[in-house]
């Protein structure tokens, strides 16, 4: 299986230095050890201890345990106390009955809505990768890279809308992963990790 955006995301961080990654969702571990197998530091969070442990061995496995600070913990809350680079999140979407929705609003994240969560991020780094159902609202998801930057004034935000739209799209990249053709999810680079890929 190929895991959210493994292929890209190799590409994006062999253009700079890898850094260090935070995982705030860790889950088992499948995208913290592909950011460890690319010479990353990662510090990987998950709130279940359980979770923690299945990824400590998956880490073993593939040999890059000594790359990955494990952490059981909710990383909302440490967020304010954490420095890193690049923040990549794979955050619950409430269960399956996310297929059910024709459009899957922001607001349907967990733990907190996705506008809280990337507030919450935005203040660790503009460096931001998110996985997210096939059928994320995309406007709304494009709105998110507004709140990478502080407000405007609103004389300003008028002379200069149109500028820093075409700025802010160019901030921002959506990608689509596949699982044996069907749409699964997609993955929405900000920041630096939208811009790597046109530095190429
Ligand atoms: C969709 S899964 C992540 C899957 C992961 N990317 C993988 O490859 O296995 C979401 C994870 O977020 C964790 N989680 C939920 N709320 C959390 C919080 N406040 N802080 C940290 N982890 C949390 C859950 O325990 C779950 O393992």
């Amino acid at each position: 299986m190929r895991r959210a955006g493994t292929l890209s995301l190799q590409r994006r961080l062999q253009s700079g230095k890898p850094g260090v990654v935070i995982d705030g969702f860790t889950g088992v571990g499948g995208n913290a050890i592909q950011f460890a197998r690319m010479h990353c530091k990662v510090v990987a969070i998950d709130i279940d201890p359980l979770k923690i442990e299945l990824a400590i061995n998956n880490a073993k496995i593939y040999g890059v345990e000594s790359r990955i600070h494990f952490v059981v913990g909710d990383f909302l809350q440490q967020a304010s106390s954490l420095k890193a680079d690049v923040v990549f999140l794979s955050p619950p979407w409430g269960g399956p009955s996310y297929k059910n929705v024709k459009k899957f609003t922001l607001d349907l994240l967990k733990p907190k809505d996705g506008y809280s969560i990337f507030q919450i991020i935005r203040k660790i780094t503009r460096n931001i990768i998110m996985f997210l159902p096939h059928n994320v609202d995309l406007l709304q998801v494009k709105e998110l890279a507004w709140l990478s930057y502080p407000p405007l004034p609103l004389e300003l935000k008028l002379e200069i809308n149109l500028r820093i739209y075409l700025l802010l799209m160019a901030m921002i990249q959506i990608e689509e992963n596949y699982v044996q053709n069907n749409l699964k999810g997609i993955t929405a680079y900000f920041g630096n990790t939208a811009r790597a890929s046109r530095l190429r």
